[in-house]
């Protein structure tokens, strides 16, 4: 695992500025019902568990506890491992379990993690949480590399699903040390990025959240607030050295655990207060969000559309739930539509439109979904991609007028009550010419959750 730089006064100012108000409640409300009884597999690294912010750190994880949310720890030890080899005068072959291990490195490395687990047994027990060091993971020799024997250092073999299930289910969180067994019952040293990912995998996590030193992805020294997985392979592909080095490991292992069917992965900063809580319950997050493509049944509307989408949307237009459009209407602004397809049927759709006067405003518009599809996702996937989208093209601010169905938004979507203040100049006089008086909803863009 990586190690940074220290936390300097900027971050401290910007981790003072994070913190969840308890106006925000609301806002994390509507999470709840979506996280119940979904496993998070949360990776601490070494230096995380080191620094001042850990005691936060563990109050964050008894808040999730809270709303059950089924918490699963994976710790590092190189920055012990490290100190440990400088303070005994002991030469290490590797410090973070990716290259060769050697006896008296294995032998600092069970040190440094016996260590660690005990630190974080003690800030959990301190919480009033059960948790348990288990011996879940089986492991293998990781063999000969390039013509090196890597000696004691391991890959998972298995990961022991029942054991972690029946913690889990009596309230006990597991902590998994980045050791494992090998067949023979001895110690292997395994790399904690790669065993928070094969512990998701196992488990079926919903999320795996990274915390480090680094305040997210950074690309090209850019610091990503979201990345969808495709593009992250082809940075990853075609120029690695633009992601910081710190990240590399933890960017490759993303990759792979969102290949693997884990929905989403977080890389945030462990050193900032609140920092945990806010990616998870806020839209904007303070990290960075990995995310695999939720996207691939939605696609642009083309000519052939027009008569769909038109009969689509002609009983919500009944309803007055959406704004009359006559198929010419349609076809001249096909280009704003989206459409999501079931075997190749049109399901849903959605505008996007932009304003040439205000180019951080986008209005998201004609959203509808046919009553036999309704309650699977599919709205909330377009208002999504809706949002993604949007921010691509440099919006800020995603607008929705609703008149019959504006809960949805607010509740559902993370989108809140505006004034027409907030709606450009020429939208504004529309909408006071058309007499519908609908909601005006606003989001502001940034991660997705
Ligand atoms: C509103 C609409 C787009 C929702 O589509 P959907 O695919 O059913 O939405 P999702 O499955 O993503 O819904 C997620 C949640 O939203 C909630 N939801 C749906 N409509 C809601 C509303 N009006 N108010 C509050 N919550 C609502 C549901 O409870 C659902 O949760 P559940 O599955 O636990 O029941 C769909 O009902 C629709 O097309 N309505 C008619 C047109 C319309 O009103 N469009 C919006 C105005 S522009």
């Amino acid at each position: 695992m990586t190690e940074g730089s220290p936390l300097s006064p900027s971050r401290a100012a910007a981790a003072a500025a994070t913190t969840i108000k308890p106006t925000d409640l609301r806002g994390i409300l509507k999470y709840i019902p979506r996280f119940r009884d979904q496993v998070f597999v949360i990776a601490l690294d070494g230096a995380v568990i080191a620094d001042d912010n850990l005691s936060n750190l563990l109050v964050d994880i008894a808040v999730l506890r809270s709303l059950s949310i089924k918490v699963v720890l994976v710790h590092g030890i190189s920055l012990q491992l490290s100190e440990l080899s400088e303070v005994r005068g002991v030469p290490i072959t590797n410090a973070d379990g990716t290259g060769v291990t050697d006896a008296s490195t294995l032998d600092l490395a069970v040190r440094a993690s016996s260590r660690v687990s005990h630190l974080v047994l003690e800030g959990l027990t301190q919480n009033g949480l059960k948790c348990a060091i288990t011996n879940a993971v089986r492991a293998l020799p990781a063999g000969v590399l390039k013509g090196v024997d890597q000696k004691r250092t391991g890959k998972v073999d298995r990961i022991d699903k029942e054991t972690l299930h029946h913690l889990i289910n009596a309230n006990i969180i597991p902590i998994i040390q980045p050791i494992g067994f090998g067949p023979d019952g001895h110690t292997l040293r395994i790399n904690s990025d790669l065993l928070a990912i094969e512990v998701a995998e196992t488990l079926q996590a919903t999320k795996v959240i990274y915390l480090s030193q680094q305040e997210g992805l950074s690309i090209d020294g850019q610091l990503r607030r979201d990345i969808d997985v495709a593009a992250l392979r082809d940075v990853m592909d075609s120029s690695p050295d633009s992601i910081a080095m710190g990240s590399r490991s933890k960017a490759l292992h993303a990759v792979k655990a969102i290949e693997a069917g884990i929905p989403r992965v977080h890389m945030v900063d462990g050193r900032i207060y609140d920092g945990l809580l806010n990616e998870i319950f806020s839209s904007e997050g303070v990290g960075t969000l990995i995310y695999g493509n939720d996207y691939q049944q939605i696609r642009q509307a083309n000519a052939n559309d027009v008569r769909f989408i038109h009969s689509l949307t002609r009983s919500a237009v009944k309803r007055e739930e959406l704004l009359h459009r006559t198929p010419e209407a349609i076809e001249a602004n096909i280009d704003q539509f989206y459409v999501f397809e079931v075997d190749e049927n049109i399901v849903a759709c959605v505008t996007l439109q932009f304003y040439p006067n205000a180019p951080t405003v986008a209005e998201l518009g004609s959203l509808y979904v046919m009553p036999f599809h309704h309650h699977r996702g599919v709205g909330r996937k377009m208002v999504e991609f809706a949002a993604l989208r949007a921010a691509e093209k440099g919006a800020s601010l995603l607008l929705a007028l609703s008149t019959q169905n504006p809960t949805f938004f607010t509740s559902v979507c993370g989108f809140e009550e505006a004034d027409k203040a907030e709606l450009p100049e020429s939208r504004r006089q529309v909408y006071e010419a058309n007499g519908r008086n609908a909601r005006i909803l606003i989001r502001h863009l940034g991660a997705t959750v």
